[in-house]
């Protein structure tokens, strides 16, 4: 089989990772007999550099024709001062926008061999965590009506989040079917003390519930969830919440899996063409000095090739090279402890992984 993967490499420290996932692909598709086929696209910082806009349109239009979308990081401190139409980030927004991915899917669990690296203690990390959470993509704060305006004190802006009941009953049916084939447990997360946006989530999320018997739910406020995670994580499976409470909650996540350069995630829409892209930013303090750790990037091309491909035996095997090289000790800076002999780069990083895949029956 070919597949047409649109590569958006962006900024700061998206190149490398992105190249580390690229190089872990072909293996994988030397070894199974698949033909990934990768195009360049521009976005971000430098596609601002280039273009003069964030989002090229040959960039949104190259992505639509793709079977998926695999993408670095964008943004940094060149490009801060930007007005906010013309922000690295929104390329990122727009995309997400154009190709309609309104599902997050953003796993965290803890590799055993990393306990070390978690800041949590001991006897919570004991108790194991692997979670899920799915965040909403492209409605609330993110993309309500924002601006600046003449208030009572002078200039003030602001941005509004909105939600309807079709994207919330989307996004929480994506939540109980993931459930279903997990541990069968969701937990949705709002501010339904103080927001009404929050009150129809929550109204709307037991709705759907109803459709899922074989699914238990509950909700917790957004201050509890964020306590709960570092409290006792093992009580997670599928976390389902806001584009902004998602945003927040997963970089917290990332923090109990020993490093934000771990995770992956996949946003995915309607059809099959997704957009694969870490968690974590481009770094631009470590960028070009072979210091990243490519792994949430090439967990996140194992993410595409499980949920755009149906590759999953590919993936597992992706997944199983990642646990494996850190299993043997081997550690980029980032996840790093004071027993780590070498510390590895990103591409000598990727070298390991690609060894595994190759070495593995
Ligand atoms: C993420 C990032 C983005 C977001 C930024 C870069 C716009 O933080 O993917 O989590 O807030 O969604
Ligand atoms: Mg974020």
């Amino acid at each position: 089989m070919t597949y047409r993967i649109a590569l958006v490499k962006g900024d700061g420290i998206g190149p490398e990772i992105v190249s580390s996932a690229v190089k872990v692909l072909e293996a994988v598709g030397g070894r199974y007999g698949h033909d990934f086929q990768f195009t360049e696209y521009l976005a971000g910082g430098c596609a601002i550099d280039a273009c003069g806009v964030p989002l090229p349109p040959e960039t949104v239009a190259g992505c639509q024709q793709s079977d998926s979308v695999l993408l670095g990081a964008v943004g940094g401190p060149k490009w801060d001062t930007m007005p906010g139409h013309l922000r690295p980030e929104k390329a990122l927004l727009g995309l997400r926008a154009a190709l309609e991915l309104y599902t997050n899917l953003r796993p965290a669990r803890i590799f055993p061999a990393l306990k070390g690296a978690c800041a949590l203690r001991p006897d919570i990390i004991d108790r194991g965590f692997d979670l899920m959470i799915v965040r909403e993509l492209t409605g609330g704060i993110y993309f309500g009506e924002r601006g600046r305006r003449e208030g009572k004190y002078g200039e003030e802006a602001f941005d509004t989040e909105a939600y309807s009941v079709h994207e919330i009953e989307r996004i929480a049916r994506v939540a109980f079917e993931s459930a279903r084939k997990r541990r069968k447990n969701v937990v949705s997360i709002d501010k339904a003390n103080v927001l009404e946006s929050s009150r129809l989530w929550r109204e709307t999320v037991h709705r759907v519930a109803k459709e899922y018997p074989d699914v238990t739910v509950s909700d917790m406020l957004v201050d509890n969830a964020a306590m709960q995670l570092i409290r006792d994580p093992s009580r997670f499976d599928v976390v389902v919440t806001s584009n902004m409470f998602g945003d927040i909650l997963s970089d917290e996540a990332s923090q109990i899996t020993g490093s934000i350069g771990l995770l992956a995630s996949a946003s995915l829409g309607a059809t099959k063409c997704g957009l694969y892209e870490p968690i974590h930013g481009s770094a631009p303090d470590i960028a070009g000095q072979n210091k990243a750790n490519p792994i949430a990037t090439v967990l996140s091309a194992a993410m595409m090739l499980r949920y755009s491909f149906d590759l999953s035996a590919e993936a597992d095997a992706i997944e199983a090279a990642v646990t494996a090289v850190i299993d043997e000790g081997w550690r980029t800076a980032d996840i790093a402890t004071d027993a780590t002999a070498e510390v590895l780069g990103c591409a000598e990083m990727t070298e390991k992984i690609i060894d595994k895949l190759l070495l593995a029956k």
